[in-house]
């Protein structure tokens, strides 16, 4: 199994545990980070809505938590129909900490459907190197 597997298990399992009671759309993000660790989360919403944090956001914080600074792989999985895509707050948080060769993946119930880099999801963004003076 390659590494891509354990993360597309670990992603469902994170989409199974997602608390979506509102919008009844559970999502699941898995980070690889450089060191090879991975990093699970899942979406958690709130009643007051806007309170609510995506699952890229929790696999983010994992991350740091275990360590890592640069994401050499994401990956995001959803119940829903249509393929999953970050959404923009998320496409900024990944872009912090990702390099030219961070491969976004999506993924259907089943499988790895396409995989992308963060500057074809986020062209002309703002990083880190925009604040040097
Ligand atoms: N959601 C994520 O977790 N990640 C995304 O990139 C898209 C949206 C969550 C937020 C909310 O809990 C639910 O999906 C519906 O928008």
């Amino acid at each position: 199994m390659s590494y891509l597997d354990d993360m597309l298990n670990l992603a469902k399992d994170a989409m199974n545990k997602a608390y979506a009671p509102y919008s009844k759309y559970n999502v699941g993000a898995v980070i690889r980070g450089e060191s090879g660790k991975l990093y699970c989360g899942c979406n958690v919403e709130n009643a007051a809505y806007p309170s609510g944090s995506c699952a890229e956001q929790a696999a983010i914080s994992a991350m740091i938590l275990g360590g890592d600074i640069k994401i050499s792989d994401i990956l995001i999985i959803s119940d829903g129909k249509a393929l999953v895509s970050p959404c923009g707050a998320c496409r900024q948080r990944i872009r912090e900490f990702s390099t030219s060769e961070t491969k976004i993946h999506f993924c259907s119930k089943d499988k790895l459907e396409q995989t992308v880099s963060i500057a074809e999801i986020l062209p002309y963004s703002f990083g880190p190197e925009n604040l040097d003076k």
